[in-house]
């Protein structure tokens, strides 16, 4: 019987989202069930981000949120993890004295003794030593109840060399290591044997996965992955553009789970600010890759990372991006204003963008993005995707259902939301079809996703030449 429950407040990127899921599942192991309000929780973890101003604040507002909870309940644990915790060390605890552990980026395993030691002696603990190599254990229980989503995450590499000029994480998440291939390929079996069926592997820049180390290419393991039994999806993030090989791009063509998008941060599309970020690569660079990935498989969604006020950032080089991303024309993309990190070399850069200007210039970005997503939308109308079924729509969550019908959802190989219903007549099951790759026709096209029907016969498009093609 599991008798204490614990909350998990996780924020920021996929990286944090593994490492809640470890350390929920390292906790279910020393008797914690999972409660989804702090309120009731026995142990709160927040598990932290630093990468812009806004991220840093969430977590401060939370912990003071959690000063007042503990004042009701004494006995409550609270943990800083991650980025933040990495950043702040015991600096955390000065600030919020209800804070009990303070650990880093490198102390997800140690979360149970950690924990076991705060017990002991009662005292704060600050946890921030910053390894030299991956010290994540195979973990005991993939599957925890309740759980059963039908894609996860596994990390294979930590940390970054790449030292952009605006960027933390070189100094919160430490020196780039990869993990074993075969710690990762034995994580991914055991993910599958508990149904997962899509996998996306994390790291800062996979694509100098085991490069250091001189262990196996980040395209050799991908080989290793999809020929993993009962996989059926395999995506990554991040790239970065500098180190995108040949042979990686060659993997879109030879490797049938690959999925057919790739993520890859542009930053800028002006060479002076892509110089004094320190990206490594020019504009033209860059569109080279992309007509080369676009040369293996021609409708591959692409989608992209900018940073809008760099310092520095003139209306020219501002017109510049505009320009790339009509070039490039995104399937989506994610775009910040830039926000000066104190141990970032860009804090210290002059010709700082006031914020009216970073904010104007960030609307006019995604405004060009709605266009050119509205028209990518519209130009897939009438074509047929596989479709991996997740599970109910957010829709069909939120509203009381329709009677006799159920709004399902999913996703394309290109990362595409897919929304269909299925008629209780229908003699597919929802339970069958999630983690099915079902084809679906689409009907209609909207900004954040699209909308079909179940292809009659699904026979038809089971040959495998499809699988990239739209089929009208
Ligand atoms: N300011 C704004 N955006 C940033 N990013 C990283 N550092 C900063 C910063 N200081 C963005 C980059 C990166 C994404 C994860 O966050 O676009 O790719
Ligand atoms: Fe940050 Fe650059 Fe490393 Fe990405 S590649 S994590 S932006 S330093």
């Amino acid at each position: 019987m599991k008798t204490k429950k614990a909350y998990i407040n996780t924020i920021g990127c996929q990286m944090n989202v593994y490492d809640s899921w470890r350390m929920q599942r390292l906790l279910y192991d020393e008797n914690y069930i999972h409660t989804s309000s702090p309120e009731n929780a026995d142990l709160v973890i927040v598990n932290t981000c630093a990468i812009r101003e806004k991220a840093v604040q969430k977590v401060h507002s939370f912990l003071g949120r959690m000063k007042a909870l503990k004042k009701k309940n004494p006995g409550l644990y609270v943990v800083v993890a991650g980025c933040v915790a990495q950043q702040e060390g015991a600096r955390l605890i000065e600030r919020f004295p209800e804070v009990n552990i303070v650990m880093g980026t490198h102390a997800v395993d140690q979360l149970p003794d950690l924990l076991r030691q705060m017990q002991r002696n009662g005292n704060p603990i600050v946890e921030i030593a910053l390894t030299e190599s991956i010290l994540e254990k195979p973990v005991k229980t993939v599957a925890v109840p309740g759980d059963a989503s039908v894609s996860g995450f596994v990390t294979i590499m930590r940390g970054c060399d790449n030292y952009c000029t605006y960027c933390v994480v070189p100094y919160v998440r430490g020196r780039e290591v990869s993990r074993e291939p075969g710690a990762i390929i034995a994580e991914i079996e055991a993910m599958v044997r508990s149904g997962v069926k899509e996998i996306t592997l994390l790291g800062q820049n996979v694509n100098s996965y085991g490069v250091k180390e001189g262990m196996t290419s980040f395209p050799e393991l991908l080989a290793m992955v999809n020929d993993i039994d009962g996989l059926l999806r395999i995506r990554f993030v991040t790239s970065h553009p500098k180190d995108l090989s040949d042979e990686l791009i060659a993997s879109f063509g030879t490797l049938p789970k690959l999925c057919n998008h790739i993520h890859l941060p542009i930053q800028s599309g002006a060479n002076p600010v892509l110089k004094r970020m320190n990206r490594k690569y020019t504009r033209e660079i860059y569109l080279e890759k992309i007509a080369r990935l676009r040369s293996v498989s021609k409708d591959i969604a692409i989608s992209t990372d900018l940073i809008v006020g760099f310092p520095g950032e003139t209306d020219t080089d501002f017109n510049d991006t505009l320009d790339l991303m009509k070039t490039v024309k995104y399937d989506s993309l994610f775009a910040f204003e830039y926000s000066d990190r104190p141990e970032a070399p860009a804090a210290r850069f002059s010709d700082k963008i006031a914020s009216d200007v970073k904010y104007k210039r960030l609307q006019a970005l995604l405004d060009l993005q709605k266009q050119i997503t509205a028209d990518n939308h519209a130009a897939l109308i009438g074509c047929v995707f596989p479709v991996l079924i997740e599970g109910e729509s957010k829709n069909q969550q939120k509203k009381p259902a329709v009677p006799g019908i159920v709004e399902l959802s999913g996703r394309t190989s290109e990362n595409r939301i897919v929304n269909f219903a299925l008629p209780s007549d229908s003699l597919l099951d929802m339970d069958v079809l999630k983690g099915q790759i079902i084809h679906i026709r689409i009907e209609k096209a909207f900004l954040n996703s699209l909308r079909g029907v179940i292809v009659e016969d699904q026979t038809e498009f089971l040959k495998p030449e499809r699988r990239h093609s739209h089929v009208a």
